[in-house]
């Protein structure tokens, strides 16, 4: 497609060899309204090596850049100087592409060859699947598709939390109170009663904890009871897990979860030992941290049995092992920060320069309205009743809506999903939030029934107008500011594709596509179509196409769907 912002670099750069084309991209600014033009070039660095005023500069630079076909002018405002877009060149540009690429709009290949880890989700088996976990499970798949669009080869991983202490306080409890039936009947929440239950008693009688602690070993060691326990535990939480992973149209490509590693770990302890960076601590073993600012890694306990810690390196080895990835992503909340800091610390101090591609990606928390969630305490809102109460809350605003609609259920739960995503994704992941079931449900505003609303509001308008996608089109009609306005927010997509790769922040895509569909629907309330005179019409259709060709996209990447009717 047409580069325009390349063209304006070239532009500058063969009047300014003073700069690099790097340095000139750099400084290249988009201005805060269109009448301002769509590039802006500030002057003021160049004021020494031209020894003249920074505007003066501008109006020389302006002035030279003379005709050029892709632009409407050129032409100097203080010191900057402002490039206009040719708006029929844009039109066209765009358009077209669309109509090439259709659904593979936007991606590239830019990430050939290189293979990238997304791990996320990754929740602890035996504690439910609860409204916190949302986040990752969101924010990672979003990421996944991003990477994958941009031709990256991508590997989705749920690091479950299949082990550690806890897995020893449920085998615990279970031996105390358990009861298989009972469990088996409805796992999840058989299985945090006796979680919470176990807390709870624990905090009466401090020897639990060391039952707990026995137990995990015995796992460690592997005693059959307790991996037998282990495996049913896991197997009926996963098979509770994958409930809601259906729901979300989510696949991992690998469930290796922390118990994978159990057999991995002691290779690298071993390697840690060698190049003299474990150190004995009260019989543990650690890694001192101290010079960097950071309390000590925890490798190994003084009963022999490992950490949270020791099987995330042994898991980042592996990982370098298996995909040689280019990079290692991990979403994961901020609350663990420090420790991802401390591990991939650990690996840099073992030699390996692949620290550096391992990446965690933060993100902040999510409380309710009245407080804050608990596992240990069994406050949790489930994320599977969170998906159902939004579903069956769509279903009733259907009914009102659009009571003949079609396979309603289908569309209930396109949309009803699709807004807990979107609401998910609408804000910087770093940022906390309060959970809503208002907010969360609500169809006005910036939501994402408002934009699925949009995008099947632009397919029935083509059915409407029997548009053909063959059609010839005279793309010079489209020159009024509505219609324009759409088609730069269309031309601009590819570019916020590849920010949120860059920047890992889904909500680049999400705000942009509620752009899009603002605009959009302030050309389709101002712009007659199907009454037009036949090209204007085909060409206001084949806009409209574009439209909900990008919007679709824009929703897929965000993990979400695009029903045609809704
Ligand atoms: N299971 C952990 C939790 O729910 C998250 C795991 C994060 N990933 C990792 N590689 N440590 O808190």
């Amino acid at each position: 497609m047409l580069d325009f912002k390349e063209i304006v670099v070239k532009l500058i750069s063969k009047e300014v060899e003073t700069l690099s084309e790097e340095e000139i991209i750099s400084l290249i600014e988009i201005p805060p309204s269109y009448d301002m033009g769509d590039y802006a070039f500030p002057c003021f660095r160049l004021a020494k090596a031209f020894r003249k005023a920074p505007n003066l500069i501008a109006e020389e630079l302006a002035s030279r850049f003379g005709d050029n076909v892709n632009f409407e002018k050129i032409e100097n405002a203080g010191p900057y100087v402002n490039f206009f877009i040719n708006r029929n060149k844009l039109v066209e540009t765009v358009l077209k592409e669309i109509k090439e690429k259709s659904s593979g709009y936007g991606s590239s290949n830019l990430g050939e060859g290189k293979t990238v880890i997304v791990e996320y989700s990754s929740p602890n088996i035996a504690k439910p699947f609860h409204i916190g976990h949302i986040r990752t499970t969101v924010i990672g798949n979003s990421i996944f598709k991003i990477y994958k669009f941009l031709g990256f080869n991508t590997i989705a991983i749920n690091h479950l939390g299949d082990y550690g202490t806890q897995f020893g306080m449920l085998i615990a409890a279970y031996k105390k109170w358990g009861d298989r039936k009972v469990i088996e009947a409805d796992p999840i929440n058989e299985l945090l009663k006796l979680y919470v239950k176990f807390n709870a008693e624990a905090d009466l009688n401090e020897s639990l904890r060391d039952e707990a602690r026995y137990w995990f070993k015995e796992l460690e060691d592997k005693n059959e009871e307790a991996l037998e326990l282990w495996q049913w535990i896991r197997d009926i939480s996963l098979k509770e897990f994958n409930k809601v992973y259906d729901m979300l149209n989510i696949k991992f490509d690998s469930y290796a979860g922390e118990s994978f590693y159990s057999d991995k770990m002691e290779k690298v302890i071993k390697e840690m030992e060698l190049k003299g960076i474990l150190k004995e601590s009260k019989g543990a073993f650690i890694v001192d941290l101290e010079p960097y600012g950071m309390p000590p890694a925890l490798i190994k306990k003084s009963d022999g049995s490992t950490l949270y810690t020791t099987r995330d390196i042994a898991a980042a080895f592996y990982r370098k092992e298996t995909y040689d990835f280019y990079k290692n992503i991990y979403v994961v909340a901020s609350q663990q920060n420090l420790h991802f800091k401390q591990w991939m610390k650990v690996i840099e101090l073992m030699g390996y320069e692949w620290a550096n591609d391992c990446i965690h990606i933060p993100f902040g928390m999510v409380s309710l309205e009245d407080g804050t969630l608990s596992t240990r305490k069994g406050r949790v809102v489930f994320l599977e009743d969170v998906l159902n109460t939004a579903i069956k809350n769509t279903l009733n605003i259907i009914e009102e809506r659009n009571p003949n609609l079609k396979n309603k259920e289908e569309v209930a739960k396109q949309v009803g999903i699709g807004a807990v995503i979107f609401q998910e994704l609408f804000n910087q992941r770093i940022k906390d939030y309060v959970f809503s079931w208002d907010r969360t449900l609500s169809f006005e505003g910036e939501t994402g029934p408002y934009v699925q609303y949009t995008h099947a509001r632009a397919t029935s308008l083509l059915e409407k107008g029997e548009f053909n996608l063959e059609d010839d089109i005279d793309y010079s009609l489209l020159k009024t500011e509505e219609e324009v306005n759409v088609a730069r927010l269309l031309y601009d997509f590819p570019n916020v594709i590849i920010n949120a790769m860059e920047k890992n922040e889904p909500y680049f895509i999400t705000r942009h596509i509620i752009e899009i569909a603002k605009t959009f629907n302030k050309f389709y309330n101002t712009c007659p179509i199907i009454s037009e005179e036949e090209n204007l019409k085909k060409a206001r259709l084949m806009l409209s196409y574009a439209t909900k060709t990008v919007i679709k996209i824009g929703l897929g990447l965000l993990g979400m769907e695009a029903p045609d009717k809704m």
